[in-house]
């Protein structure tokens, strides 16, 4: 074991981290949209049923690597195989990327947060509260700029003094607040017809199209592909049950999802909102829901909160991700290569602020041609990376153990040679072998030949 590097205190601490990193935005701010989508309590169903197989699969598969060469995901790469370095690389890369624009929305979660301390006075109308945010093109730098500087601070301080220490904070506060908001929804007047909504199973709303969007959500919302699960297991113990961890990580990532379908789709129900999902949807419709409530200011304030801190759990880890690979393989202090990599990540960052309309720049990130409108800046980054970046992640890793590495190489450092017990150690093998490279692959053809929508 390598002593210079950072541990985990504990193996609670490393499943918080690693919890934390996959309970985001994603959860929150895109799922429940997802599941008005896709028909309800069927769409969920599928939803479990392609994590607890693909998505545990693949999240196993980076653990696995991660904590067998207690390396950063590159240097885990050129250990094993050199020649599969650059799965680390592109993995580095989509964390680098998806940090970037991530920040980006933490600052506009932070500015909410902000707006509801001060009394949520959205007087001109939602709509034109969020339009005017983000359009000026200072204001949303500002936010962006706290809020990568908060997830900076907290990974230069360290893996257990730091990340560990955060998200034992973090995560039971996040728990705490969803449950409060999950009372609140489901007391609200007119909330069971969204409850209804959830348990209505109408299996024939699940088209193609409806199961290749699940199976992208799983790999977002898991962080399957970034590296992240990779990095966080090079500091987890030899003792530690990695199969186990997966099992747990996996749960509560989808347990957070389920939590936030039945605090928002209720609400959204009983108040005649439209669901949708993304930015119009947490900025703008939310708010007019949070309105109707009774004690909606603290409750709005409440939620947006939470979201701060599931977006942060998350930013942390795809902030170390870069760090441990620059700092190690730079030989630089992680505190400098935090620094760098935060400067750089701005410049990026600042690209897609002034990509949502700040005026200056608007026009040259998206234009009609023929009638058909090429995306914004933005759009293109959370494109390259959802539907390129991170699924190719995803196949790699699995290529990668099932058949490079080898299975059978996997399962020793899993049982740690037979000493620690892994019953599903056939089927995982199996699945990573065959099953989830193919549906990723078909998701990804899918995407291209333009037949999908998110
Ligand atoms: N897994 C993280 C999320 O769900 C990136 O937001």
């Amino acid at each position: 074991m390598n002593k210079t590097r950072g541990q985990w205190s504990s193996n609670i601490g490393f499943i918080f981290a690693t919890a934390g990193s996959a309970i985001g935005l994603g959860n929150i701010w895109k799922f429940p949209g997802k599941v008005g989508m896709g028909g309800g309590g069927a769409f969920m169903v599928i939803y479990f049923a392609i994590v607890f197989t693909v998505g545990i699969s693949i999240m196993l598969t980076e653990l696995v690597v991660g904590r067998k060469t207690q390396k950063n995901a590159v240097e885990a790469f050129n250990d094993l195989n050199p020649k599969w370095k650059f799965t680390g690389i592109l993995g580095v890369l989509s964390a680098f990327i998806v940090l970037s624009y991530y920040c980006v929305i933490g600052g506009y979660v932070l500015k909410y947060v902000v707006t509801y301390i001060a009394g949520a006075n959205f007087s001109g109308g939602y709509e034109q509260y969020f339009n005017s945010f983000v359009t000026n093109p200072i204001t949303p730098i500002i936010y962006l700029i706290l809020f990568m500087a908060l997830t900076s601070f907290i990974v230069t301080c360290g893996i257990s003094g730091g990340i560990e220490k955060a998200n034992k904070l973090l995560m039971p506060t996040l728990f705490i607040l969803l449950f409060i908001l999950l009372i609140r929804s489901l007391t609200i007047k007119g909330a069971s017809e969204g409850i209804s909504f959830l348990f209505t199973f109408d299996f024939g709303k699940i088209t193609p199209n409806i199961l290749l969007t699940a199976l992208g959500q799983a790999l977002f919302s898991l962080s399957i592909g970034l590296g992240t699960a990779c990095t966080y297991a090079s500091y987890l113990g030899k003792k530690e049950n990695l199969a186990k961890n997966a099992g747990v990580i996996c749960t509560l990532d989808t347990f957070v999802a389920f939590l936030s379908a039945f605090i928002i789709i209720p609400a959204v129900f009983a108040t005649g909102t439209p669901l949708t999902s993304g930015n119009s949807f947490a900025f703008i419709a939310l708010p007019g829901i949070f309105d109707k409530m009774p004690a909606g200011t603290f409750f709005g304030g409440l939620f947006y909160i939470l979201l701060t801190f599931a977006a942060l759990t998350s930013s942390i880890s795809l902030m170390e991700t870069i760090v441990a690979y620059v700092s190690e393989n730079m030989k630089m202090s992680r505190k400098k290569a935090a620094v760098i990599i935060s400067s750089s990540m701005l410049f990026l960052g600042i690209l897609y602020s002034l990509s949502q309309g700040a005026l200056p720049l608007h026009g040259i990130w998206y234009t009609v041609r023929d009638g058909i409108t090429f995306p914004t800046f933005g759009v293109m980054m959370e494109h390259i990376t959802d539907y390129i970046m991170i699924p190719l992640g995803g196949l790699f890793f699995c290529v990668f153990v099932g058949w490079i590495w080898g299975s059978k190489n996997a399962i020793d450092e899993i049982t740690q040679n037979g000493t620690i017990k892994f019953r599903l150690q056939k089927i995982w093998s199996f699945t990573i072998k065959y099953i989830a490279p193919i549906l990723i692959a078909i998701v990804m053809i899918m995407e291209f030949a333009g037949n999908i929508k998110f």
